[in-house]
C-alpha cells in the first residue's frame, strides 16, 4: 500500500517583484537574471507570513481532496524557513485547522517535498493513517542577504499543500544525501552568550553556485534514470516531468542527456524563481487546477537542494 494524490492548492505573495525592481537594489540587470537563471520576477512576502500561506496552501488542498478534515491523520511540512523553530510549522497548522493528529517538520531543503513523501509512504504502508497532509512552505526572503546579488535574485516565497489517501500512485522514490556544509548553508540564529567570546557571524544564505549546479545537474539526470527504471516506464510513457526550478540552464542541461520528449517538461521558474521544496507541489498544483491531468497519467519529480540532499519519485495520477 502507498498512496494517492487525492487534493492540491499552493499559494503565493501579493508583492511581485521583477528583474528590474532588482536592479534599483544589487548591481544586475533583467537581461542576466533572465538568461543566467531564467527567472523574470518572483513573489516575495510582504504583508504575508509564511505560515499564512502554508494554511491557504493547506485548506485549499482539503477542499479539493473533499475529504472529511477529521479523517487527516497526520501533517507534514516541509520547510527551512518557517516562522518558529518550535512549535513547527506543522503543529501550527494542526492547530488552525483544528485537528490533533500528529505533526512534524522536515529539514531537507529544497528536496523536502520529496522527503515528506517518503515519510508518508511508509505511514500509509503501516497502515496506521486513513490521510496524510503535506505542505510545503518557504520564504527564503527572509535568510537572504539582498545586498548579494549572487543570491537574492534566485529565489521566491511561496506554500503549496498535497492530499494524500489510500492507494498505489507511488511507483518508485529515491532519496539521497551527501552532507556538505560548504556548497550551501544557511546558519542558525545566534545568541549572544555571556560567556562565549566569538565576534558575530554571517547568519544569511550562502551558496557555491558552481558546485551546487555540477552537483544539480549530475544527480538530476541520475535520479531522473534511476526512478523511471525502477518504475518499469519507458521515456515515452512519462506524461510530465516536474523537475526542481532552481535555474533554466540547470533543466536544460539535464534534458539534453535524458531520452525523454522535450514536451514532457513542465516549468514555472519564470512566474517564481526558486521557492525551495515549494517547487514541484506548486507546479503539481498548476497542472491539476488547469485540468491538465487524466487518470493514469505518470509524473516524474526530481529535486535537489541543501544537504545536501536529492529526492526523485514517480506518481501516477489517479486523482
Ligand atoms: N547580476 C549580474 N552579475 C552577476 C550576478 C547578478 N545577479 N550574480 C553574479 N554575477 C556575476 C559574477 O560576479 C560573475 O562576475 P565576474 O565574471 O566578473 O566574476 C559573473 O556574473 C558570472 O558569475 P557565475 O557565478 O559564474 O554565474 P553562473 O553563470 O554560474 O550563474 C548561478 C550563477 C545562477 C548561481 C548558478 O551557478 C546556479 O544556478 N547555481 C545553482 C544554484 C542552485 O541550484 N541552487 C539550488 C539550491 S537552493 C536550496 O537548496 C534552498
Amino acid at each position: 500500500m502507498s498512496f494517492n494524490v487525492i487534493g492540491t492548492g499552493s499559494a503565493y505573495p501579493v508583492k511581485v517583484v521583477t528583474n528590474d525592481d532588482l536592479a534599483g537594489i544589487v548591481d544586475t540587470s533583467d537581461e542576466w537574471i533572465r538568461t543566467r537563471t531564467g527567472v523574470a520576477e518572483r513573489r516575495i512576502c510582504t504583508t504575508e507570513t509564511i505560515t499564512d500561506l502554508a494554511l491557504e496552501a493547506a485548506q485549499k488542498a482539503l477542499d479539493n481532496a473533499k475529504e472529511y478534515i477529521e479523517n487527516i491523520d497526520l501533517i507534514i511540512c516541509a520547510t527551512i524557513s518557517g516562522d518558529y523553530i518550535t512549535p513547527s510549522m506543522a503543529c501550527i497548522l494542526q492547530d488552525k485547522l483544528g485537528l490533533s493528529c500528529p505533526a512534524f517538520d522536515v529539514s531537507a531543503a529544497c528536496s523536502g517535498f520529496i522527503y515528506a513523501l517518503d515519510i508518508a509512504a511508509s505511514y500509509f504502508a503501516r497502515g496506521t493513517v486513513r490521510n496524510i497532509l503535506i505542505v510545503a512552505a518557504d520564504a527564503l526572503s527572509k535568510v537572504v542577504d539582498w545586498k548579494d546579488r549572487s543570491t537574492c535574485v534566485l529565489f521566491g516565497d511561496g506554500a503549496a499543500a498535497a492530499v494524500l489517501g489510500k492507494g498505489e500512485g507511488l511507483k518508485a522514490i529515491k532519496l539521497s544525501a551527501s552532507g556538505n556544509i560548504e556548497a550551501l548553508n544557511l546558519p542558525n540564529i545566534r545568541n549572544v552568550v555571556p560567556w562565549v567570546d566569538k565576534p558575530a557571524e554571517n547568519t544569511y544564505f550562502a551558496m557555491n553556485g558552481h558546485d551546487v549546479y555540477k552537483f544539480a545537474v549530475s544527480s538530476m539526470i541520475h535520479n531522473v534514470r534511476e526512478v523511471v527504471k525502477m518504475a518499469n516506464l519507458s521515456n515515452e510513457e512519462i506524461t510530465y516531468v516536474l523537475p526542481h526550478q532552481a535555474n533554466i540552464r540547470i533543466i536544460d542541461a539535464a534534458k539534453r542527456r535524458l531520452d525523454i520528449p522535450e514536451d514532457r517538461y513542465y516549468t514555472n521558474i519564470e512566474k517564481f524563481g526558486n521557492m525551495s521544496c515549494v517547487c514541484i507541489p506548486m507546479m503539481l498544483d498548476e497542472l491539476n487546477m488547469s485540468g491538465k491531468l487524466r487518470k493514469g497519467d505518470k509524473l516524474v519529480m526530481s529535486a535537489f537542494g541543501g544537504g545536501l540532499t536529492t529526492g526523485a519519485c514517480v506518481l501516477e495520477w489517479n486523482g
